[in-house]
């Protein structure tokens, strides 16, 4: 099944999950980046106003894929503002949709994500899968109640082999 996975990260955790996925299912892949340098400040006034952020390129030839799966943080209990841009532009073309975050989880499960994909996207959701590091990841007991976001997961090699075996487990299901 031709996959595209379209992923935004930050601080990094999603790019690797993202990049170690794509090979594993053999997609192609496509990173959103901004055009103006993201900030703390500018994630909390994006998601305080709903905007939607100018990106640099749009993936092309949507409609080609079988299977399109987004990854990205979560920021605020939201879907963070870049994909927000570019699951508007390109919904139409979208065939059959999944979702797959490292989120940080400290302050509790996000537990509007599916509603919120939905909404967006205007139709019905394959799967989604929020890998919060305060659950899935190793780290401390003091890093799972105040400091999921210093984690990095390039410093936890086990962690994203388990990841990664996990949501290519999904994502195959959903593609057989
Ligand atoms: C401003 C901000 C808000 C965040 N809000 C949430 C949240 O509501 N829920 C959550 O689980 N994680 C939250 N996180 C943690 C990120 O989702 C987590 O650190 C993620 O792994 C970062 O992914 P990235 O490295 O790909 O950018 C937040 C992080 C930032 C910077």
């Amino acid at each position: 099944m031709k996959t595209l996975i379209i992923y935004y990260s930050y601080t990094g955790n999603n790019k690797l999950l993202a990049e170690k996925v794509r090979e594993t299912l053999d997609a192609d892949i496509f990173q959103l980046e901004d055009v103006k340098p993201r900030t703390m400040k500018s994630i909390v006034l994006d998601m305080l106003f709903q905007k939607k952020p100018r990106i640099k390129a749009m993936p092309e030839n949507i409609s080609s894929y079988e299977l399109v799966v987004f990854m990205g943080p979560i920021w605020m209990f939201h879907l963070p503002s870049p994909l927000r841009s570019c699951m508007h532009k390109i919904k139409r073309d979208i065939k059959r949709y999944a979702f797959i975050s490292v989120s940080g989880g400290a302050l509790g499960p996000n537990t509007g994500i599916a509603k919120e994909l939905v909404k967006r996207l205007g139709k019905k959701l394959a799967v989604a899968v929020d890998f919060n590091i305060a659950q899935f990841c190793t780290v401390s007991f003091e890093a799972t109640t105040k400091d999921t976001g210093e984690y990095k997961l390039s410093d936890h090699p086990e962690d994203l082999q388990r990841l990664t075996d996990a949501a290519s487990h999904v994502l195959m299901n959903i593609r057989a």
